[in-house]
Order: C-alpha cells, then structure tokens, then sequence
C-alpha cells in the first residue's frame, strides 16, 4: 500500500532547510520525492498538506528503560546513588516479566505519540520487551542490563543477552542487540574485560552508562575504556559522558556519545561539554534516559533542553544549531545502534517518519527556511498528528492502530499498584 504526504515540508539533519515537496511512501520505504508544484504521484492513501505540515524523520531514543516509566515519581529528588540503592533498586526486584511487558507498552504508547520510532533500551527480561517491540511494529536497540550481584549473576546474564541476540538481532528487520554491562561501579574490569571479549566474538556492540556523575570520573582510572578493553568491540554507545574528557586520545570512529541532558539536570550530575565533541566530529545521539529521572520520554524536550542548555553555559548564542540538534535525535542514534538508511528523508531509506502539524499559532511565519528553528524552539511533541514505522501508521491523531490503548494503561496501572504496595 501506498501513501501520498501531498504538498509537505521535509526536513531533516542534513539540510540546511526544508523543502515543499509531495513525499510517496511505498513498501515501507520513501519511494519518491518531488517538487510540489509538479503532479503528485498516484497512491491509496493520501494526506493533504497544504503546505502547512511537515514530515521529519522518526526520533530515536538512544538511551532508555522503558518500563521505567513504572517506577516514574519514585524517590524524587535524591542524588544518583542514593536514588538507585534505596528508592529504584528495592521497587525493580519486584518487576516481574509481566509488568516489565506492559510496562514496555505503556512506554511505547507515550514515545509513538511524541514522535519516537526507535528506542534503545538497557533493562532486564528482555524477551518480553522484544515482544513488546514486534507486536507494536516500532523499532528497538535492546541491551540486557548486566551488574553484580550473587556468585554467577554477570556470567548468566551475559548468557542471556547473547541469547537474546541469537534470538532477536535482526529481527523483521525491527530489532537490533547490544550487550548492556550497566556501569563501572556495578560491572567490576575483569568482568568487563569478558564483556568486551564477547561483543567481539558475537561481533555486537556494547551499549553502557559511562562517566555520569563526578565521583565516578574520580574513582576511574583515566584509560578505563582502553583497560576494559572496550575499545575493540564493534560499535560503543557511551550514555552520558558528562565527564568524559574531549581532549581524550581516543579513535572514535565506533564511539557514539548520547547525551541525556534532562536526566543529567534532574539528577544533577553535570552538563555534558557537547560543543568540544561536536568540534571533534564525535557522534553525539540524544536520549531520555528512564521516565524515573527525566520524567518524560519526549525527545522534543531533549532537543530544546540541549540547544538552549549549551548556548547559556557557553555564553554563545551561535553554538549548537537547531538543525545539529534535530540530526542528533534522529540518524545519529539510529546509525549507532546498526540501523541503516534510516534518520534522514531520502528516496529509498525507510519510512520511519513523523507528520507535524503546522497550522497552529505558534508556526505563524514559518517558511523553509526556518522550519528547523521553529520545530526545536517553538515546537512541541504536542504537534505530532502522526508516527509512521516502516510505511506503516503506529499512531495517527490519537490513535494506535497496532495496539489497545486503554488495556495498556490499565495493566500499567495494575503493575505500578503491585510494585510500590
Ligand atoms: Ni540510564
């Protein structure tokens, strides 16, 4: 089936601005693109523009835990420690598999109606969360969250994210696998070294908390990556890196950083120096971290919040383009987590796309030239009229054609009752 996005603006984080074009999307994929005053192409489904919505890529979510949306305004307030060992840790060893499944949903539903098709998650019984995934049709990055705990535990769970690699890598072509080892303070070197030794055998990347808060910078030798062997594994995906130093002499060709920077404001960890990395060409994605320390999971706030955030540290107004911020929430995160052709509006990438509405007050003036500008500073995840996967519509003005709204929430709701009683 075929769709016609008929007189639209496209934009994405490779152009300087946007264009009015009719966008066809055929077999999962954008077929054609065209100018608008030329004769639209034939299709069955067709969504009348009127040169007042937009098309932008899906966001990808490059750093999450979905079912953490269960445990949102638990222990707020608290600094990073204090908040995991005594307020998340003790309510998570109650998640059971079934929770964290519809958990997951309840996560998915928010993300798809703020314009996210892709999210990468690190949390545990993730066979449930890949069903979650499949059953939907969005897109996923799922790593198995490995720490220590009893004799044994880093060992099975490694087992298990491999598995879940086996299992779902590649998977319609929706899933992709990491290995998740937490962090250092919850994953000992030697086990990270076996972590690193893994992801190269089974040629996976590692997805990992890195160098979130001061005191882990502190206690931290400064080659940990290189002594933990980290740096030969496929493909890196450091969340945070607030005190990663850019000066660092480090190749990071397979490196992404994702920058969380609500979650690092929340907690109050620290801002992340994303100029220096965007200087040095690093891959920057953006992410929400869990809805337990952000609260939301709107990567619109993501966007907004880094590129107010960094020109007010920086006391420069001309740092950190709206349009680097829209690349950084879009195709950087999918190009880190193996998804590809995807991120950008291009004849023959998927259709993984977002339909904005524009005819609202606050995109008075708003022309082609300003589009970006308009969508990071003035707009919200409020104007998303649809979230489109693979050609195929998960959320469309309010609804979810792929799932049951209101049996998620309520047994979110059940979830949530039988986890903090
Ligand atoms: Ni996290």
């Amino acid at each position: 089936m075929a769709t016609l996005f008929k007189d639209v603006f496209i934009l994405d984080g490779s152009r300087l601005h946007a264009e009015r074009v009719h966008l066809l999307v055929s077999k999962g994929r954008i077929a054609e693109i065209k100018d608008y005053r030329e004769t639209p192409p034939s299709a069955d489904k067709i969504i009348s523009g009127r040169g007042k919505m937009a098309v932008i890529p899906g966001f990808v979510n490059a750093h999450t835990h979905a079912a953490m949306v269960l445990l949102r305004g638990l222990g707020e307030e608290a600094p990073l420690m204090d908040w995991l060992q005594n307020k998340i840790w003790p309510v998570e060893d109650k998640l059971t598999p079934d929770y964290i499944y519809w958990g997951t949903l309840s996560a998915i539903l928010e993300m798809l109606s703020t314009g996210t098709t892709c999210f990468a998650d690190m949390y545990f019984e993730m066979e449930r969360v890949a069903e979650a995934v499949l059953n939907t049709g969005m897109r996923a990055a799922l790593s198995r969250g490995i720490n220590q705990g009893e004799p044994g535990k880093i060992e099975r769970s490694l087992e298990n994210n491999i598995n879940l690699a086996k299992k779902y890598h590649g998977r319609e072509g929706l899933i992709t696998v990491q290995l998740g080892p937490h962090a250092p303070y919850t994953v000992p070197l030697d086990s990270m070294k076996m972590i690193s030794q893994a992801a190269k055998d089974n040629d996976l990347g590692i997805h990992f908390h890195y160098l979130e808060t001061e005191g882990e910078k502190n206690s931290l030798p400064e080659n940990y990556l290189e002594q933990a062997g980290l740096l030969g594994v496929p493909h890196l995906t450091l969340a945070h890196s607030v005190y990663l130093d850019p000066d660092i002499k480090i190749n990071f060709d397979n490196i992404t950083l994702v920058h969380c920077p609500n979650s690092n404001l929340k907690l109050g960890s620290g801002i992340m120096p994303l100029n220096s990395w965007l200087d040095r060409d690093v891959s920057v994605a953006l992410g929400t971290d869990g809805a337990s320390s952000n609260n939301k999971l709107d990567m619109w706030d993501e966007m907004r919040v880094t590129a107010l955030l960094h020109k007010g540290v920086n006391k420069d107004p001309v740092i950190i383009p709206a349009i680097d911020v829209l690349r950084m929430a879009t195709y950087e995160g999918a190009k880190a987590f193996g998804f590809s052709q995807k991120g950008m509006i291009n004849e023959g990438w998927a259709a993984d796309l977002v339909l904005v509405d524009l005819d609202k007050p606050h995109y008075i003036g708003v022309n082609n030239e300003n589009l970006g500008v308009y969508l990071v500073y003035a707009g919200s995840s409020a104007d998303v009229a649809g979230t489109m996967v693979n050609g195929k519509w998960l959320y469309l003005r309010g609804n979810y054609p792929t799932l049951d709204h209101d049996e998620i929430i309520s047994k979110a709701l059940e979830a949530r009752e039988a986890i903090t009683k």
